[in-house]
């Protein structure tokens, strides 16, 4: 059935030209989502709530870099990327900025990039789970960053936990919860195995930092990359990584991204890319 819908889709689809170019005025070929806690929203050079603006050359704006914003629009990116997402704290430097910047490098045929933060500091896995407010927030941006310029979502990039390191529950039950995340993030996005890279965490304020920090590094599931913060360097606040630990990491994630998508056939992406799309109009279609 749905090589039937590919084929039928690829027939009938507009010449390839003409599709990259709509495509390229629009918006992003390459989506991003960004989501979890502070970290990942980003802390870097945040000292008493208040960042320090600097933005080291692997950060510095791009016009083949985007951002969604939170009016969901596209628009060049800038730190901080979560300035107008992550709205109750002070955002600084974290890790998509460098992350878009080395896999353009790498990978020149990923196009311009479309990074769409999502995270929000302080917040447990529950809070994330599907039918939640930020899940649906998740998937509202999703949804809008592929139709607002028909790119692909490339991967989700996650990086949470240390708001479950404070009770033995929430950690107890951390593996289960994250992989049913992922999994329906997966399904609601209509992306099986779609890349998911996780960060581990090195430290944490509760008791329960190794068990989570197990949960991460064990978790096993097709096209799921878990990169390890140990060793990163802190802000004073020994709570966030500091704006050179972000740079590092960021890159990390974009190498644990580029070993997964290395081996894709350029013609099947193609197909792939339209199928992606395709079924989640449909799915828009339903859920509208
Ligand atoms: C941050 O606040 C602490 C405590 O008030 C103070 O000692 C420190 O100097 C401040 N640091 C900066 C960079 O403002
Ligand atoms: C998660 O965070 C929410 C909101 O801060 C809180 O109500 C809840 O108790 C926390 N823990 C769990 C397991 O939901
Ligand atoms: C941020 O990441 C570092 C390194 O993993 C960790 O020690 C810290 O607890 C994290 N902070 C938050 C608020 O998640």
């Amino acid at each position: 059935m749905f090589l039937l819908i590919c084929s039928l889709l690829l027939a009938s689809s507009v010449s390839p030209a003409a599709a990259t170019a709509a495509g390229n005025a629009a918006g992003p070929k390459s989506i991003f989502l960004l989501a979890g806690q502070s970290n990942m929203s980003g802390r870097g050079g945040v000292v008493n709530d208040t960042w320090d603006g600097v933005v080291p050359p692997q950060c510095r704006p791009d016009p083949m870099i985007l951002r969604l914003n939170a009016a969901l629009a596209w628009e060049e990116a800038r730190e901080a990327l979560h300035r107008d997402v992550d709205v109750e704290k002070t955002c600084g430097i974290g890790p998509g900025m460098p992350f878009s910047h080395l896999v353009r490098r790498r990978d020149p045929g990923i196009g311009v990039v479309g990074l769409v933060p999502c995270a929000i500091g302080g917040t447990n896995i529950s809070e994330w789970r599907r039918g939640g407010r930020l899940y649906g927030q998740l998937m509202a941006r999703a949804q809008a960053a592929v139709l607002g310029g028909g790119g692909l979502i490339r991967a989700v990039l996650w990086y949470q936990g240390e708001s479950d390191t404070t009770s033995h529950e929430d950690a107890r039950l951390y593996k289960r919860r994250l992989e049913r995340l992922f999994n329906d993030l997966r399904s609601d996005l209509l992306s099986p195995v779609m890349p998911v890279i996780q960060v581990a965490l090195a430290s944490g304020s509760g008791p329960y930092v190794d068990v989570i920090r197990k949960a991460q590094l064990e978790l096993e599931l097709p096209n799921l990359r878990c990169v390890d913060a140990k060793g990163l360097d802190l802000e004073p606040d020994g709570l966030h990584l500091s704006t050179g630990a972000q740079v590092r990491l960021g890159h990390m994630i974009a190498d644990a991204f580029l070993r997964i998508t290395a081996p894709l056939p350029v013609q099947s992406s193609g197909a792939h890319r339209r199928c992606n799309n395709f079924f989640l109009d449909l799915f828009l279609r339903w859920i509208r």
